[in-house]
């Protein structure tokens, strides 16, 4: 990563211009946040009822961030604009939001006519949840000021945006975007080198590969792997991560006593961790677990479920940082 600072972007004025490229699920959410935070929002998006689905995204996200304390019960709709050519769309931004299709040569295309139209100072940010900056910054000709903030899924709640450059990004880049997203109220995390999956995403997936296998194996039942995390280290995990968990493990002594005592067990454990193929048969025992889990209640009475709980555990959460 350079570390060379960017004339262009020393004397950058503060960020208060966003252009979001790609309204889509992830977009139009950040287009919520980013209006409650009194920023100016230009959106551009092709798709043929891009505008009316941001819109109906942004009315319906609106009252958990009033709830929040995060926005005014008035959405700012003078603040937020649209428009068809991608080049007007960044022209004024200081902070170009990228939300497009998850594809890396359309991608790395899409940065090319970025960084072409964008000012000098402007951050160029990719919501990429799989791409290298490396590569998608391999056609720009500033490409220090090209940098990946990768939000969770809604954007607009989750706190965590993963920040992590390329090759070429330089380090004033990345500071000036980590300090951009505390502005609007996440917790952005520094990531050092470009692996596949960000930091967040291995975590789950290393978690799901081991309940998957105690699924497949029948240790127990999908449920109850579900509630030995939601019940379990799920409830302590909002609080405190799995570091900090294990250092209060330990007692007064912290990490070096859990180490003495635990690091033959969870070696042992660690070996005997398990992969199941994500064959026909998993399949079957995934599906029919998580009909039974669900006890009759759909996709939606779920999410709704999930979103008015996640609403509660957010405000403890924003009362606890106060
Ligand atoms: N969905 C998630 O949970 C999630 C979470 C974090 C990050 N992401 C990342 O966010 C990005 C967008 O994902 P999504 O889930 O919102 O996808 P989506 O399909 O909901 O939205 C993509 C949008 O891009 C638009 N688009 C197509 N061509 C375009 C172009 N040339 N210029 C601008 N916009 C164009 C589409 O019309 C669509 O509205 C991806 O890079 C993805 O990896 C997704």
């Amino acid at each position: 990563m350079s570390s060379s600072p960017n004339s262009n972007q020393s004397s950058s004025p503060p960020i208060a211009r966003t252009s979001i490229i790609g309204t889509g699920t992830i977009g139009a959410s950040w287009a919520a946040l980013f209006l409650a935070h009194g920023l100016e929002v230009v959106l551009h998006d092709p798709g043929p009822d891009a505008e009316p689905f941001a819109r109906a995204f942004i009315t319906q996200a609106w009252p958990a961030l009033v709830t929040l304390g995060i926005a005014q019960p008035e959405i700012p709709w003078h603040a937020l604009r649209f428009k068809a050519d991608l080049e007007r769309a960044v022209a004024d931004a200081d902070l170009v939001q990228e939300n497009a299709p998850e594809r890396e040569a359309f991608k790395i295309d899409l940065y090319r006519q970025l960084d072409a139209a964008a000012p000098a100072h402007a951050i160029l940010a990719s919501s990429t949840s799989g791409l290298h900056m490396s590569r998608l910054q391999s056609q720009c000709a500033h490409p220090e000021r090209c940098v990946i903030g990768h939000p969770f899924n809604p954007p607009h709640l989750i706190p965590l945006v993963e920040v992590v450059g390329g090759q070429h990004t330089s380090n004033e880049t990345i500071e000036r975007t980590m300090a951009f997203y505390r502005q609007v109220g996440k917790r952005p995390i520094r990531i050092n080198k470009e692996v596949s999956g960000h930091v967040a995403n291995r975590l789950q997936a290393a978690i799901w590969r081991e309940a998957v296998y105690l699924a497949a194996q029948g240790v127990a039942s999908v449920e109850d792997i579900d509630t030995a995390i939601t019940e379990g280290p799920g409830v302590r995990w909002a609080i405190f991560g799995p570091h900090m968990t294990f250092n209060l493990g330990g007692g007064q002594g912290g990490m070096a006593h859990f180490l003495d005592h635990f690091s033959g067990p969870m070696k042992s454990w660690w070996d005997d961790l398990g992969e199941a193929p994500l064959d026909e048969t998993t399949r079957e025992i995934l599906i029919r677990g998580l009909t039974e889990e669900s006890r009759g209640r759909n996709i939606q009475a779920l999410a709704q479920e999930r979103d008015d709980m996640l609403l509660r555990v957010l405000e403890a959460k924003r009362g606890s940082h106060q």
